[in-house]
């Protein structure tokens, strides 16, 4: 007798009612980069669709948007007017990332506000923390990374996302947030990040491109798996609330198997490489944009991610809804 699998999938509902896995809207993250400055709402090259935006009416304007879509959560990256060698407007109660969580967590209040802590988009050399004799230094970033940390979540951040991949950089800003009574923020640790050719339109976009070598020296090797484990379970060991891989489409393995090994939420990063080339791909009447975008997005889920930060959110939430 012939088995029959199709039987489930002969109509619409059918289909419907045994689907595995789905996207909502509650799975997305938006990004936001705010950038110093008065009145700036300019589309970024890079990433057509996405804006820089100055902490004013314009990012008022662009949040009201955001909140209308069903947007749960933005990702908040600074681009300073000033650089220098420790980054100091990344900590800076004046920085662009502060002056938005203020406005915003007064202004929307239902937003959830997650923040980036890294160097890299406010220091002079591009890298993501301190560099002498032309190393950057571990542990010499750290202080920095948890002044930075501390700052967003004193102006509103409701979480932070450290991107930096300093070694014992959870553990260090967990006890900073927790000594000043923020215990309830969580940290949502890019745990395995990839030294990826996919970050190169938010490069652009945040003007963090290095100024001398790269970034694997901190970031993964993307021949490397089971050292992902590894990152991923000590930074849950360090006090991680969630765990996020990054880039996304390349390391769906990755997504896969951090899932099975942490029993926390997971995050996947659908970085600026991933959405260029769909973006381009269906400007250039290569493929449907939407339906490959949909479909990609789908697959991390179903690999496991719990949440997706997403430069699509803000045009794709609505459908979802
Ligand atoms: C900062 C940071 C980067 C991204 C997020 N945070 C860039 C990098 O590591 O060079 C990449 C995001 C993207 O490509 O969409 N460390
Ligand atoms: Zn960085």
């Amino acid at each position: 007798m012939i088995k029959r699998p199709r039987r489930l999938r002969k109509n619409n509902n059918l289909r419907d009612l045994v689907v595995e896995t789905k996207l909502t809207a509650d799975d997305l993250i938006y990004p936001l980069f705010i950038k110093e400055g008065k009145d700036i709402k300019s589309e970024i090259p890079s990433l057509p669709g996405c804006y820089h935006l100055s902490p004013d009416d314009r990012l008022r304007a662009e949040a009201e948007k955001i909140v209308q879509e069903g947007i749960k959560g933005v990702l908040l990256f600074g681009i300073p007017q000033k650089r220098d060698k420790t980054g100091s407007s990344s900590r800076s109660p004046q920085g662009p990332v502060q002056k938005a969580c203020r406005l915003l967590k007064e202004e929307f209040p239902q937003l959830y506000l997650i923040t980036d802590v890294c160097l890299c988009g406010y220091t002079s050399h591009g890298h993501c923390g301190i560099v002498e004799e032309g190393e950057i230094k571990n542990d010499a970033t750290l202080p920095y990374l948890t002044e930075t940390a501390l700052s967003h979540v004193e102006s509103g951040a409701d979480m932070v996302a450290p991107s930096d991949m300093m070694d014992g950089r959870v553990q260090a800003i967990r006890e900073k947030l927790d000594e000043e009574d923020f215990y309830d923020i969580p940290i949502m640790s890019y745990a395995a990040k990839y030294a990826s050719a996919y970050y190169g339109p938010f490069r652009d976009a945040c003007e963090s491109s290095p100024d001398f070598g790269d970034r694997r020296s901190h970031q993964m090797n993307p021949g490397n798996a089971r050292e992902a484990l590894r990152e991923a379970l000590l930074d849950v060991e360090e006090g991680a609330d969630i765990i996020m891989v990054k880039p996304a489409l390349a390391y769906l393995d990755i997504i896969y198997r951090v899932k099975q090994e942490v029993n926390i939420p997971v995050a996947a990063y659908n970085v600026s490489g991933e959405y260029s080339l769909i973006k381009n791909g269906g400007q250039a009447g290569l493929v449907s944009a939407r339906a490959v975008l949909k479909e990609s997005l789908l697959a991390m889920k179903r690999a496991g991610a719990d949440l997706i930060i997403s430069y699509h959110a803000l045009d794709l939430a609505q459908e979802l809804v």
